[in-house]
């Protein structure tokens, strides 16, 4: 589920971090709630959707979107390693790399900045007990990591899927 322009639309939001951007539809709906001086830099691995998606952008006549297409993690290490800082950061790509995301996240966040991550409760099953699939337990896990987490002020939204909204403190 995107977020919505009117959720971001902040005086303290001038640079976000997507990771996950399939067709463009939560990078675009973000990018027009920024100031003309933001910047949004979307993170997907796949060409397919990236070109899909850019195509959108330019029917919206968006130019504050920055597409990386690459596995995550990769683009993740190259921001860090380029001391990029980020406003909000919006975690909605391969669940199995959820924890990694969060931690270098953390990172790359800059101080009372939001990092918000899609499908925290998946379909429900994360408070169900007969279901213990691959990934229900990795969005547990990860869960319980964000639970215990002293570094973040977060709360879960239970609309769409669940999204968490963590600040950094
Ligand atoms: C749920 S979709 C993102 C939806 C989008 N945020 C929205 O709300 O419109 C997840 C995306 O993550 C991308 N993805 C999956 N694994 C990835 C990885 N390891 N690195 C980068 N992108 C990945 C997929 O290609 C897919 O486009």
């Amino acid at each position: 589920m995107p977020i919505s322009p009117r959720a971001i639309r902040s005086p303290n939001i001038k640079k976000i971090l997507e990771i996950g951007s399939f067709t463009g539809f939560s990078a675009l709906s973000m990018a027009l709630a920024l100031p003309s001086d933001g910047l949004l830099i979307s993170l997907d691995k796949s060409s397919e959707f990236s070109i899909k998606a850019q195509s959108f952008y330019k029917k919206a006549n968006e130019k504050k979107i920055k597409q990386i297409i690459k596995p995550a993690i990769e683009s993740l290490k190259e921001l860090k390693d380029s001391s990029q800082k980020f406003d909000l950061i919006f975690i909605d790509a391969d669940k199995e790399n959820y924890l990694n995301y969060y931690e270098t996240c953390l990172e790359l966040i800059n101080k009372k900045g939001l990092i918000v991550i899609d499908n925290v409760l998946w379909h429900g099953e994360v408070i169900d007990d007969t279901k213990n699939d691959k990934f229900t337990n990795i969005i547990r896990e990860f869960n319980k990591h964000i639970k215990k987490d002293s570094r973040v002020v977060k709360n879960i939204i239970p609309i769409g899927d669940g999204f968490t909204i963590c600040i950094k403190k």
